[in-house]
């Protein structure tokens, strides 16, 4: 089956067996048989987020950890790496920003309609051994949607952890991805949001200003707490910034690395982010094992 970005994923292509897929945790698809192995699924529901964005519910149910990713594919358009943002076991829940070819294709879908999937791959944020700390979530923008697969993880494990902070910055209201969660996890967990403007003055309960203000202004120290990052570079760059300024240390910030890829499985190096490979050995690294989050 032709693929137009011409990604190695394309649907139908059979892999080549290696233990390299196997990064993630015990939910990764590496190790274990065909692990390029496509899977047909419908859609369940397609929600609107924002004019960008949308989140796709899908028939199958993925073990998999929060931060782990699969490659999604539509025959004959192509493949791309979108993070998982539901619990495992659950139906798989895509949160998508169109950008390009494959997401705005992506964005036609109606409930029923077939997509293919491969995964989980890579490495997620690992909560088993985190457990006992307080942790502090910062999204930026479709970031936050790996971040929701680790809220939803905490929902099904809330006795392992301690104070869960979510700090969530957005472009403008409009742009607020969730907004139907917002409510419950503010119920149960130390929400803050902001939006980077309100140019049409809408109605919105949350800071104006980066999500570095949100950090800047929060009452808390380092002590039994680790903090997971996703967003844009420069967000995150900034955040560990202010992080370190709280006595935060390189070793206790979880970042989610974003590179171009193709194999998703540790093949065709096209994910390399300072001699490690992005699909395999991350997404989620640990900020210390980066050198720091500088592009
Ligand atoms: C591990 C991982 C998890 C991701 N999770 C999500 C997610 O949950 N939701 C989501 O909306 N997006 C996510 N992305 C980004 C998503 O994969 C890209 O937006 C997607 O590949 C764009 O495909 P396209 O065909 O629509 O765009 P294209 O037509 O391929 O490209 C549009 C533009 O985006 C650039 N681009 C494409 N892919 C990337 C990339 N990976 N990094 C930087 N620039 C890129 C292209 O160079 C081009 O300028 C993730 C990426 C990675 C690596
Ligand atoms: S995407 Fe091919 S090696 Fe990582």
């Amino acid at each position: 089956m032709a693929c137009k970005k011409g990604c190695c994923g394309g649907a139908g292509r059979k892999g080549s067996a290696s233990g390299k897929g196997s990064a993630g945790g015990k939910g990764s698809a590496g190790g274990k048989g065909n692990y390029l192995a496509l899977e047909a699924c419908r859609v369940v529901s397609f929600t609107r987020e924002s004019p960008d964005n949308f989140t796709l519910k899908l028939s199958k149910r993925l073990e998999c950890e929060p931060g782990q990713f699969v490659q999604v594919s539509l025959p004959g358009v192509g493949e791309c790496p979108i993070s998982v943002c539901s619990a495992s076991g659950e139906p798989l829940e895509l949160n998508v920003r169109q950008v390009g070819v494959v997401t705005n294709a992506l964005a036609q879908l109606k409930r029923g309609d077939a997509v293919f999937v491969r995964g989980p791959y890579g490495k997620g944020y690992p909560m088993a051994l985190l457990k006992g700390n307080s942790l502090v979530l910062v999204g930026g923008g479709c970031g936050v949607a790996p971040l929701k697969g680790v809220v939803e993880y905490v929902a099904r494990h809330r006795e392992d952890f301690r104070e869960v902070y979510l700090f969530l910055g957005f472009r403008s209201p409009s742009d607020v991805l969730f907004q139907r969660h917002l409510a419950g996890w503010k119920a149960r967990y130390r929400l803050s949001v902001s939006v980077d403007e309100n140019p049409a003055n809408t109605c919105f309960d949350g800071k104006v200003g980066f999500v570095t203000k949100l950090l800047e202004e929060a009452r808390f120290d380092n002590s039994n707490k680790v903090v997971f990052m996703c967003g844009p570079p420069r967000m995150m760059d900034a955040c560990a910034a202010v992080l370190r300024g709280k006595g935060f240390h390189d070793d206790q910030i979880f970042v989610s690395a974003e590179r171009l890829m193709y194999c998703g499985v540790g093949k065709c190096c096209h994910c390399m982010i300072r001699g490690k490979f992005t699909c395999v050995d991350g997404p989620v690294f640990r900020l210390d094992e980066l050198g720091g989050f500088k592009e």
